[in-house]
């Protein structure tokens, strides 16, 4: 097995690699997920929540992830191996729930490329919004078309190689997602009524919590979207920090992506919740919020369906440079530890991915009724890897971090070389890593067992 780092491919710059990174965090967990979480728990109440575990668990299990990476110069599974042997299992978890997620996540990159697909051609949605996208959601075949070609994509790029062509539509993409967020959400916020829904999102008010089973349900849900949201506990940033040039400073780098992320989160449920509200719909109407909600924002504005194909491709780009994101850790323990080339096991795993989102897409429709544990197959994914992989991962590698490996060891690999990161912020890193993270998931984490 390979243990020694090799030469790897390097993003040609800093800006190349917060670009990637950034383009992995950002993605439909911000544009679909962020808003419709929000919305079926507290808004507020769940907003206040997210930013604070942003902060406190995000962030800095970030650091410790792209440090692990940059140190090691080795997929996430290599990686733990090479540091300490008996963690590696923490890697394939890691690796294992990139798998499960890209398996649902394209399901709904489907659903992304059927709107653009439908603005494109001038549909008319009929001025049932949710009934339009119940329609597609739960027909047998057309959603699977989708998800396939979805699969399709994301698998092509990754054969093609890693930083440059990433890097190079992430350049144009982000900017360009970003202003157009900020137009929708204008738009929304200034919509008739839309008050309310800025208030519903804005202010925690706490009513929806009466116990501790509600607090526990809301806590789960809030970190179980900081880990998605920034693709924590998934190998991700150990992947792309292997890829990191060894001048360029972990800290500055992680939080620049944190920030840019949870910016792009919060606009996207001001563009979206206001214009839920103006339009009489439901906040807790799950995951459809987005489909439902945009298309209708669009048809109240001038050019409406120009901005509608706009706004579709850009949420097409970012989930694609997320979803490449997931198949690239994949592939790149395959490559590095069996030795198998890129193509092959790009082609092979995406296969059984398309095959498990077959699945996944059919249990809106057809296998709908096929419940285990009381959940659809879609949601058991999901549950999977939000409530129980992705945090069980960033607590193992706090754990590690903190009490086998040395927090401040690790340390060391923040700044660019040579430069030894200050004070404050080893102890910073320390206390999270030893005690407040892994305090806080582990509670949480029961809590959530209990729900
Ligand atoms: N962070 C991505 C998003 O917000 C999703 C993702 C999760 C990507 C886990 C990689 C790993 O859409």
């Amino acid at each position: 097995m390979e243990k020694t780092p090799k030469s790897r491919g390097h993003f040609t710059s800093s800006l190349g690699f917060i670009l990637a990174t950034a383009g992995s965090a950002i993605g439909l967990g911000n544009l679909w997920k962020f808003p419709y979480v929000a919305g079926s728990s507290g808004g507020g109440t769940f907003v206040i929540f997210y930013i604070i575990f942003t902060i406190i668990l995000g962030l800095p299990l970030m650091m410790a992830e792209m440090s692990i990476g940059r140190k090691c110069q080795l997929n996430p599974i290599g990686a733990y191996q090479k540091l300490n042997k008996k963690w590696t299992f923490v890697g394939i978890l890691g690796v294992f729930s990139s798998f499960l997620i890209l398996s649902y996540y394209s399901v709904i990159g489907g659903w992304v490329i059927k709107y653009f697909v439908e603005m494109l051609v001038g549909s008319d949605f009929g001025g049932d919004t949710t009934a339009y996208f119940q329609n597609f959601i739960s027909s047998p075949v057309e959603p699977i078309v989708y998800h396939l070609i979805f699969m399709v994509i994301t698998a092509i790029i990754v054969i093609g190689g890693v930083s440059k062509g990433i890097e190079k539509v992430s350049k144009i993409m982000l900017p360009a997602l970003l202003i157009l967020v900020i137009l929708v959400a204008i738009r929304s916020v200034t919509l008739p009524n839309a008050s309310e829904g800025l208030k519903f999102f804005l202010m925690p008010t706490f009513d929806n919590i009466h116990s501790i089973k509600d607090l526990g349900n809301e806590l789960v849900l809030a970190m179980g979207q900081v880990f998605f949201s920034l693709s924590i506990g998934t190998g991700i940033a150990i992947t792309y920090g292997s890829y990191l040039k060894k001048n360029s400073d972990i800290v500055k780098n992680s939080s620049i992506v944190v920030t840019l992320d949870t910016i792009i989160a919060v606009l996207c449920g001001i563009a979206i919740l206001p214009a839920v509200f103006s339009l009489g719909m439901k906040p807790s109407a799950g995951p459809g919020l987005l489909f439902q909600t945009l298309p209708a924002v669009f048809e109240s504005i001038p050019f409406g369906r120009f901005v509608g194909i706009l706004f579709f491709i850009l949420v097409f780009f970012a989930a694609v440079t997320s979803s490449i994101s997931m198949l690239e850790v994949v592939c790149a323990y395959l490559i590095d530890n069996f030795g198998i080339s890129r193509k092959k096991a790009a082609i092979t795993m995406s296969l059984i991915m398309a095959a498990i989102g077959t699945i996944a897409s059919l249990s809106f429709g057809p296998l709908g009724d096929m419940k285990i544990f009381g959940m659809t197959f879609f949601d058991l994914l999901s549950f999977c890897s939000d409530k129980i992989l992705m945090p069980l991962v960033g607590f193992l590698t706090c754990i590690f971090v903190g009490h086998i490996y040395g927090s401040d060891k690790l340390a060391d690999e923040f700044n660019p070389e040579g430069g030894k990161p200050r004070i404050f912020l080893r102890k910073a890193f320390a206390i999270s890593m030893k005690f407040v993270a892994p305090a806080f998931i582990l509670v949480i984490f029961v809590m959530g067992l209990f729900e």
